[in-house]
This record gives structure tokens, sequence and C-alpha cells, in this order.
């Protein structure tokens, strides 16, 4: 008993660590409602332990009346319920318009939070996958990107959500509550990070077999870092430099990968799947179910439907060398 306590608190205490946690309040809207929900905590555990204990005085009472049988001590004592009852009364008016106060300031502060927003996103989700482009005045300076954002830290960020299929939820707990993302409609999400560091997105809304692998990886860093790299998305994508690189690159071009998938200032241009032009750059695979690395880039290419099942990204029957080849090459897409 006592030590699964000890493991309980553990798991809590490591989960405020954690690249997804509710209570990191890394970003200004996470630290609103860490702040409303201690507020609604202590408020709620006061009447609690109020109730709990006038639930308590009252059987003890009881059953001390039950052992004198005392008709007129009974009335006696119902007849002090009058102040306690407005005293009780008078207690739980003050606690909730305190908590709808302390709500309606918190929902103010939180639609402030990107009134003069500095980066501009929009993301779509597909079944499952995030689509990331970065919009600027400058059409030319627009990054595409997929199942990562990157945010400096401090500037506030204006997310447009939409979907391609069915509804998904965008949700990076460490920065923000959730914001679903419905095919017809336009949503959007107000970012303003606070902390650099990388967290972690989920989608929180069912949308299909692989709903549980469709992550994405947000890094938070300072400007000059955010713009370093913001810098060496707009480049197009590496040419192959080996050998081994440029049959992958002949293959992907050629074959069946380049009617889904874009690289940037090649001929494959698809546009239903991830863009790849800086494909290596990312710290995951599949929208965050593998970390990245040549050799589950290997397993990935090899046997899509064995890494993630249901995706759309189908088996295709290719020699081991040609798979080697082709992971040479996206592993050089940084
Ligand atoms: Cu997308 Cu769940």
């Amino acid at each position: 008993m006592r030590r699964g306590a000890v493991l309980a608190c553990a798991l809590a205490l490591s989960g405020c660590e954690g690249v997804q946690n509710a209570l990191g309040g890394q970003g200004a809207e996470s630290a609103n409602f860490i702040w409303l929900f201690t507020l609604f905590m202590a408020v709620c555990t006061v009447m609690y332990v109020i109730i709990g204990t006038g639930l308590a005085v009252a059987v003890w009472r009881r059953r001390r009346q039950a052992l004198v049988v005392d008709d007129r001590r009974h009335h006696e004592t119902s007849g002090k319920v009058g102040p306690a009852l407005a005293l009780w009364t008078i207690l739980i008016v003050v606690g909730l318009t305190a908590l709808t106060i302390a709500s309606f300031f918190t929902d103010r502060s939180n639609a402030a939070v990107a009134r003069d927003p500095r980066i501009k996103l929009t993301v779509t989700a597909n079944q499952w996958w995030w689509d990331v482009k970065y919009t600027t005045a400058d059409a030319s300076k627009t990054v595409h990107t997929a199942n990562e954002i990157h945010l400096p830290v401090g500037e506030a960020a204006e997310v447009t959500l939409k979907s391609n299929d069915v509804i998904h939820s965008f949700w990076i707990p460490n920065l923000a509550g959730k914001q679903d993302l419905i095919p017809g409609r336009t949503t959007d999400a107000q970012l303003l990070p606070r902390k650099t560091g990388l967290y972690r997105g989920q989608c929180a809304e069912f949308c299909g077999v692989d709903h549980a692998l469709m992550a994405l990886d947000i890094t938070v860093e300072s400007k000059a870092d955010f713009q370093r790299w913001y810098a060496s998305q707009l480049q197009p994508a590496a040419a192959p430099a080996s050998p081994e690189q440029r049959t992958g690159f002949a293959y992907f071009t050629s074959r069946e990968c380049a009617g889904c998938h874009n690289i940037s200032g090649t001929p494959a241009s698809g546009q239903v799947a991830p863009d790849l032009s800086h494909f290596a750059s990312r710290r995951s695979i599949a929208a965050g179910t593998l970390p990245m690395n040549d050799a589950n880039l290997h397993k990935w290419i090899g046997d899509p439907q064995g890494v993630k099942p249901g995706s759309h990204m189908p088996t295709i029957a290719m020699s081991d060398a040609d798979s080697r080849a082709l992971t040479a090459y996206l592993g050089s897409l940084r």
C-alpha cells in the first residue's frame, strides 16, 4: 500500500518534467489554466473538508441522541440549525461567485495571449499526420513541413486549424488547451511559449485506427535558433551526395513515393502525404511513432504497415538494396 502511494507520487512528480504534461505550464495559456485549476482545487478542498466535518458531527450527535431518548432536547438541537445553514449558504454563494470571476478573468487573459501574433501557421490534420505551413506576407518565405512545430520563445503564434478528413484535436498540453480541427471549417489556437524545450503534442479526438500514433513534435527555442531553423527550411532539399543516395533519389523520384510526397527542388511533388524536403531534421518518423534514426527509417520504409498498421503509407515490395538506398537518401535530407 505504502509502496503504491510512493510509486504514484513518483509518477506524478516525474510527469511534471514530461514533454507531454498539462501541469507543465510552459505556455501562457497553460500557466493560466494551472492557476485556475489550483484555485478550484483549493476552494473545493475547503468545501469538502467542511461538508465532511459537518456530516461527521451530525452522525456523532445523532448517535448520542439515540442513546438518550429525549424529545425536548431533539427540538432544541434542530433549532440551532438556522445560523449554521445561513452561514453555509453565504459560503457557497461567495465561493461560487469567486470561482466564476476567476474563470472569467482567466478566459479574458487567454483570449489576449496572441492579440498581435508574430508567427502565423496553418496546421492541417490528416489521418494520421499533421501538415504544417508557416505563412508570411511574402509567399516565397512559406515554410512547409509536417509533424513538427518550431516556435521562438516569448513570441505569440496564431495557429489556423483545418482538417482534410475527420475531426481531430490539436493539443500541446505543456503550452495550451485543446482545439478541434473540423472538416470544412476553420478554427484557431493561440500559443505563447514561455520556456524553451522539447514538447509533444497529441491528437486528442478519436479519429480512427492510428489516433494514438498521431503526435506532433514541438521545439520551443531562442529567437536566433528559430530563425536559423526557418532559414534552413526555406532552402531546397539537399542533393544526393553519395552513389547510394543517388540510387535512393532515383528510386524515390521515379516510383510510387513521388506521387504522394513532395521534396522541394526535385520531381517529387505529391501533396497527399507529409512534405519530406527536410525530413531528417525532424525528431521523429510517422508523426511521433518512432525516433528519427537510420535503423528506424529503414524499418519504416521496409514495413510501414508493421510499424503503423492502417497508415496510408503502403508497404511496397522492394529489394533490400533499394530500401537501404532510400534510407540513405531520406536520411540525408536535413
Ligand atoms: Cu487525429 Cu485522433
